[in-house]
């Protein structure tokens, strides 16, 4: 009998093609774009050997135990995050490997992020809702003003990839200087975009734009809380792409309305979706997304393409395209 796999959402037609026409599998799909209810996932994948899911659903214990072993040979997930993985149980657990989507989304990440410090230090939004709802009185010389990135300085958290990405796209604004911080340094990357490394206060100190692009991590867990705020300018822009658990958001709300920052840019949250009635939402100087940084066609494309592909060569015992080392 073909393997067994469950796919826990309705993926873009690239990589479901990919499956469909493989015959390698037989699968079954949550066929919706919202997630899967976790009751009806723990059902479904008793016995699977195969799971491609999504940074929604939380692999844990639990769920490998409701997927018995050994049958579960492979996961995949259409993320490049994988803070949603438990990597202790998964390593503990039965030789299970695991897939993931780099690379393919730094492109996409990076343009929603000189997108969202744009509309953040430019305060597009505000902008628009003034000239929409009557508050475009006139011209005004210091109305709706913000900061620019010419001769600026800007932070990097976490140097990988997308941070570089970012950095690159950022030269062209004319930024004066790229600073860093990370576990360790990462003179390869930082080369490219004449980055100096610096400790996080550093960061903190002298970045007119702070930008949030490291993985979500026990080290990294509210790394960017009230000490850090305290630390940075007045004028500072605080960006995070990342993940929300990065940030301690009430700290976060405290440096935006008592004026220590100048404003965020937040495409992540804690909890995703953040609730409507949250205070960060009532803070002008701050823009919410949800969680939309790869979300470009091409890219939800090629990210269910390679999903697809790392499940099968998993269940091939070939080498996964994308290969999480556990
Ligand atoms: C998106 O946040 C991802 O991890 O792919
Ligand atoms: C702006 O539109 C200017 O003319 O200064």
């Amino acid at each position: 009998a073909l393997p067994r796999v469950y796919i826990s959402r309705k993926v873009p037609p690239e990589g479901l093609d990919i499956i469909r026409q493989s015959g390698q599998v037989q699968f079954e799909l949550w066929d919706s774009d919202d997630p899967v209810p976790r009751s009806e996932l723990l059902q479904k994948v008793k016995g699977v050997d195969g799971l491609l899911c999504m940074l929604t659903e939380k692999v844990d214990a639990e769920l490998l135990d409701a997927a018995g072993s050994p049958n579960l040979k492979v996961l995949s997930t259409m993320s490049v995050g994988f803070d949603h993985l438990c990597l202790d149980e998964l390593k503990k657990s039965r030789g299970i490997r695991v897939g993931y989507t780099p690379d393919v989304l730094t492109d996409a990440v990076a343009e929603l992020t000189i997108a969202l410090l744009l509309a953040t230090s430019r305060r597009l939004i505000e902008a628009t809702h003034e000239a929409k709802t009557g508050g475009w009185g006139t011209w005004r010389t210091l109305w709706l003003c913000g900061y620019e990135l010419a001769n600026s300085t800007v932070g990097i958290l976490g140097l990988g990839r997308i941070g570089l990405s970012i950095a690159e796209r950022l030269k062209p604004f004319k930024v004066k200087k790229f600073i860093y911080t990370d576990v360790a340094p990462q003179p390869e990357l930082a080369e490219k975009i004449n980055a100096e490394y610096v400790s996080l206060e550093e960061l903190a100190n002298q970045s007119d734009f702070l930008a949030v692009c490291c993985a979500l991590t026990p080290e990294t867990q509210g790394i960017c809380n009230r000490k850090l705020f305290s630390q940075m300018k007045k004028n500072a822009i605080f960006i995070n792409t990342s993940r929300g658990g990065t940030v301690n958001q009430e700290d976060l709300y405290e440096a935006l309305s008592t004026g220590q920052i100048a404003g965020a840019g937040l495409d992540v949250t804690t909890p995703e979706p953040l609730p409507t009635d949250h205070p960060l939402f009532k803070v002008k100087n701050c823009v919410i997304l949800p969680h939309i940084a790869s979300a470009t066609y091409t890219t939800r494309n090629a990210m269910s393409a390679l999903a697809a592909n790392n499940l099968l060569a998993g269940l091939r015992g070939e080498p996964m395209a994308k290969e999480l080392k556990l």
